[in-house]
C-alpha cells in the first residue's frame, strides 16, 4: 500500500464517523494522532504529510472500532480527567467530565493545607482520589474498589502520576473496618439493570460492575447511605 496524505486520512475518518459519533472530526484527528503521532498543529501546518502504510492500517482499525461505537477513551486506553492523564483497562469506567463536579464539590469542604482523611469508594481508575490528591497534597486518601483489576490500574495511575493514595480491595466500607473519615466521596454504579439505553452503544465497552446498580439502579447508593454515618 502506498503512503497516504494525513489530511486525506482525516477526511476519510470524518466521512466514516459522521452519523456514528457526535464529534467525527475530533475523533478522526485524535485517532490519527494515536496511530502515527501527527497532532492537530502538525496537521494544520502540513496537511499533505505522508502517513506510512502500517500507521494508516492502525488508524483504519481505530476508525472501525469507533464506527462500532467503542468510545475513543476505550480504543486508546486513556482519558484525561482533571488535567490528569489516566490510563484505563477493561475493568475501569471511562471517567466522565461530569464527575469533575463531584471533585469540585468535595474540594469546597477541604481547606487547603489541612491533613484531612478522605475515602473514595469505588475508585475505578482512581480518577476522583487522584484529582483530590493533586489538589490537596496533605490529605490522606484511601481508595477502595471491589474489582482487583480496576484497583491495579488505579495503583499504576497513582504511581505514574506520583500521587500518594492508600488502596484497599473490598465491598464498599468492608475493607475500612471501623475507620472514620472527614470526607467520603463515591461515584457508585447507578444505572438500572436492563436499562434499554445501555443495551447498545458505548456501554457495551465498559465494565458492567461499574455501571449497573440493581433493578432500580439504587442498590449501591442504599448500601452506602446505610453505612456512611458509621464512618464520618
Ligand atoms: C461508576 S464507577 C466509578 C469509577 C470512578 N470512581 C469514576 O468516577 O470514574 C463505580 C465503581 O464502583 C466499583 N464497585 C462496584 N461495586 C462495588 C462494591 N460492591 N464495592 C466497591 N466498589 C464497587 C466498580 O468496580 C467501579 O469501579
Amino acid at each position: 500500500m502506498t503512503e497516504l496524505a494525513a489530511a486525506a486520512l482525516v477526511q476519510r475518518g470524518i466521512t466514516q464517523l459522521t452519523g456514528r459519533s457526535d464529534s467525527p472530526r475530533r475523533d478522526a484527528e485524535v485517532l490519527l494522532q494515536a496511530a502515527c503521532g501527527i497532532d492537530r498543529t502538525a496537521l494544520a501546518k502540513n496537511p499533505d504529510q505522508p502517513v506510512d502504510a502500517a500507521a494508516a492500517d492502525t488508524y483504519f482499525d481505530f476508525l472501525n472500532r469507533r464506527y462500532d461505537h467503542e468510545p475513543v477513551a476505550c480504543i486508546l486506553g486513556r482519558k484525561e480527567f482533571w488535567s490528569l492523564e489516566l490510563e484505563l483497562n477493561a475493568s475501569t469506567l471511562v471517567p466522565r467530565p461530569e464527575t469533575e463536579l463531584l471533585v469540585e464539590t468535595a474540594l469546597e469542604s477541604i481547606p487547603i493545607g489541612t491533613a484531612v482523611e478522605i475515602a473514595d469508594l469505588g475508585t475505578g481508575s482512581g480518577a476522583i482520589a487522584l484529582a483530590l490528591a493533586a489538589e490537596r497534597p496533605l490529605a490522606r486518601i484511601t481508595a477502595t474498589d471491589i474489582n482487583p483489576d480496576a484497583l491495579s490500574q488505579a495503583r499504576d495511575n497513582a504511581s505514574r502520576l506520583g500521587l500518594a493514595i492508600h488502596f484497599e480491595e473490598g465491598d464498599w466500607f468492608g475493607p475500612l473496618a471501623d475507620r472514620r473519615f472527614d470526607v467520603i466521596v463515591s461515584n457508585p454504579p447507578y444505572v438500572r439493570d436492563n436499562d434499554p439505553l445501555l443495551q447498545t452503544g458505548p456501554a457495551l465497552f465498559e465494565p458492567p460492575l461499574a455501571l449497573f446498580g440493581g433493578q432500580d439502579g439504587l442498590t449501591c447508593i442504599r448500601t452506602l447511605c446505610a453505612s456512611v454515618k458509621d464512618h464520618l
